[in-house]
């Protein structure tokens, strides 16, 4: 068994149902799920009739003929701006789509009218700059309005964007766009970021001087601390919208036509372009976002705190939010700028009755401690949401208990940049949840777990994560590299989606996804997943966050090694080592016991908030590390190095 499958260590019997009340006026009911288990083509098919507008409605659905190159509604018309926008003008024009929060204390109301008239501004600018239907644009900015203008602006003139995450380099601008050809880079003067410019127009000009597919540079004046302006290349956003009329003809765009490119960071490897489509895509979004986050239009204020930058921002607060005809606010800058109660004092402000965020965030909050909720008002909310990360359980309890006043369901959402949209997760108004699991896969989408041979595991087992039937919002390939698409997601197992995610199925049937199996360690002949070590550490009420590794070890293949960063008010000790180590133990086993427990002051992130294990590895058989400049927190890891070998003795 031991080397099919994943070990099932962590029990988890906590459940909670959803209340009566929020059940009876649930948006998603047990119907969906019954209408897609009958017929789930039949049943995204109605979806995509019913919660787009087409210019031309599909005749076709699934096409299977060319797997894994599945196409969905191939030959249905439609813009995906049109749906976002224009659709709600004649009796929605005034709903406000975004409350945007700038990071200084500075605001703006975005009514849909007001959306439209900015994007078909922007949608001619764009068409006087030579820009049009299949050239690329690439989009480098900080979280302001003009970043989902320019993304709508692209979409109505049928220009596939490739949205390049703020935070990144000039490097991951070039790689992104020679691998796409871009021709245009939109981006801003700079970013806010806790009270300093980040040099957004300096790290373009670093790249437009490399990348040789760029024509032009826009640029949106937002920090105005004073840029170079290259004399007919670099134009202001202000000067190119000048006089444009607030009517940009949508572009009639085929339902599989690329609607964008988003990158997903390799740290080894060259970066994939992930490639969506438009009518697939939208209808994906559009659904999960109605169902999972049981969406009101009329009366819910929805807060996506992602960035744009990543997926979760393409789908979540601009594309599934947008076409709903839904009011968000969008939030600038950092959560803990001015002070560590941003998010709470934003939702206590507008009313904010949705949240969603990711599990990174919610142990900080954790760490920085529940004075900072209690500060403010949060009785407007009513469902919360996670994702990104397998949420510890003692995170999700806590996420519960003060933000959610016990009252609000958790939904936690698994899914991938791939996946376009969300796959796994509860129904708020149907599943009773689990802390920790993201319960089953939603109507319309079939998961399983299945052993290294591909065959399902019992009730009860681990294994790795399976998507046995295509769906609407996949991605359609790698742009450029049909064969890595074949070679990474339809090889391991064929025939089924491979997302490269270990997991568990519970007695219950529920899904438990345990990390990337990367992140896998073997243990004395046992596959133990990191997730699971690292739920029990944080269950500990000392601990805020904990990275557990596989460390080289010649006695057991590899030694399980823990990073451990302690919640406010609790010091690291010799004694508190000792205790850890037993309360891992209690909790799942003396097998999972860590040899090395390393406290460190915070564990190394990718710019999304995902922990990085392997560097800690890396840190931990003294390897070399490579390039560090792509971490959120760099300055980390020569701390944690220090410890390290500090600790490099410990038993
Ligand atoms: C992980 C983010 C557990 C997973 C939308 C996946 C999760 C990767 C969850 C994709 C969750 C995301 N529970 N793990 N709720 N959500 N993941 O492409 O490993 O940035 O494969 O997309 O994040 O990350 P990506």
């Amino acid at each position: 068994m031991a080397d099919t499958g994943i070990e099932n260590l962590l029990h988890e019997n906590r459940l909670f149902p959803p209340s009566a009340s929020f059940a009876a006026a649930a948006v998603a009911t047990q119907a969906d799920y019954d209408e897609a288990d009958a017929d789930y083509v039949a049943y995204w098919t109605r979806q995509a009739k019913e919660r787009l507008t087409w210019f031309k409605e599909p005749t076709e659905t699934l096409d299977e003929s060319n797997a894994p190159f599945y196409t969905w509604f191939a030959d249905g018309e439609l813009n995906v701006s049109y749906n976002c926008l224009d659709r709600h003008l004649a009796t929605g024009g005034d709903k406000v789509a975004y409350h945007w929060v700038g990071e200084p204390g500075d605001t703006r109301t975005i009514t849909y009218q007001q959306l439209s008239d900015e994007v078909n501004r922007f949608a001619n600018g764009l068409r006087s700059l030579g820009v049009g239907k299949g050239d690329q644009v690439a989009i480098y900015m900080g979280m302001v309005p003009e970043l989902p203008i320019a993304m709508l602006a692209c979409a109505r003139i049928g220009a596939p964007h490739s949205v390049v995450f703020g935070g990144f380099s000039a490097d991951a601008i070039v790689d992104r766009v020679d691998d796409a050809q871009a021709k245009l880079l939109i981006t801003c003067d700079g970013a806010w970021r806790r009270g300093t410019v980040v040099p957004l127009k300096d790290n373009c000009d670093d790249a437009m001087a490399r990348a040789a597919s760029l024509e032009h540079c826009v640029v949106v004046k937002r920090t105005d601390h004073g840029v170079d302006m290259k004399e007919g290349r670099d134009i202001w956003w202000h000067d190119l919208v000048e006089g444009q009329s607030t009517d940009a003809e949508p572009e009639v765009m085929n339902a599989e036509d690329l609607l964008y490119l988003l990158y997903t960071s390799g740290t080894t490897a060259k970066p994939k372009g992930i490639m969506h489509t438009t009518a697939g895509y939208l209808t994906g979004v559009a659904t999960t976002h109605a169902q999972v986050f049981d969406l009101k239009p009329e009366s819910d204020v929805y807060w996506c705190a992602a960035d744009v930058g990543w997926v979760t921002g393409h789908s979540y607060i601009v594309y599934g939010p947008l076409t709903n005809h839904t009011t968000s606010v969008m939030y600038e800058g950092t959560p803990d700028f001015p002070d560590k109660d941003r998010l709470w004092s934003i939702i206590a402000e507008y009313g904010v009755t949705i949240l969603y965020t990711a599990p990174t965030a919610i142990r900080a909050f954790m760490k920085w401690g529940s004075q900072y909720p209690e500060r403010h008002d949060l009785s407007s909310l009513r469902l919360l949401g996670t994702v990104g990360e397998p949420i510890n359980p003692e995170a999700w309890m806590w996420y519960h208990t003060y933000i959610g006043a016990e009252r609000c369901p958790i939904v936690d959402t698994w899914w991938q940049t791939e996946t376009g949209g969300i796959m796994i997760s509860p129904l708020p108004g149907v599943t009773a949840t689990k802390p920790g699991s993201a319960t089953k896969a939603i109507p319309g989408i079939s998961a399983d777990v299945v052993d290294g041979g591909g065959n399902s595991v019992p009730l009860g087992n681990g294994g790795f994560l399976t998507i046995t039937k295509p769906w609407p919002a996949m991605l359609r390939s790698i742009f450029g590299d049909d064969q890595r698409y074949i070679d990474t997601y339809w090889s391991e197992y064929p025939g089924v989606y491979f997302p490269g995610d270990g997991a568990k199925i519970d007695e219950d049937g529920y899904l438990w996804v345990l990390g990337r199996v990367d992140d896998v360690m073997n243990v004395s002949g046992h596959r133990i997943s990191t997730m699971e070590i690292e739920s029990a550490l944080v269950s500990h009420p000392a601990v805020a966050e904990a990275a557990v590794i596989g460390a080289t070890d010649d006695l057991s293949g590899q030694a399980i090694a823990a990073f451990v960063t302690l919640r406010g008010g609790f010091d690291e000790s010799d004694e508190l080592l000792v205790e850890l180590k037993g309360h891992v133990a209690e909790k799942i086993g003396a097998i999972a016991r860590p040899k090395t427990i390393i406290f460190t002051p915070d564990l190394p992130k990718t710019r999304s908030g995902k922990i990085m294990r392997r560097l800690l590895r890396d840190i931990s058989d003294k390897r070399a590390l490579g390039d560090v400049t792509t971490l959120a927190n760099a300055d980390v890891v020569e701390a944690i190095t220090e410890q390290a070998a500090s600790y490099a003795d410990d038993d």
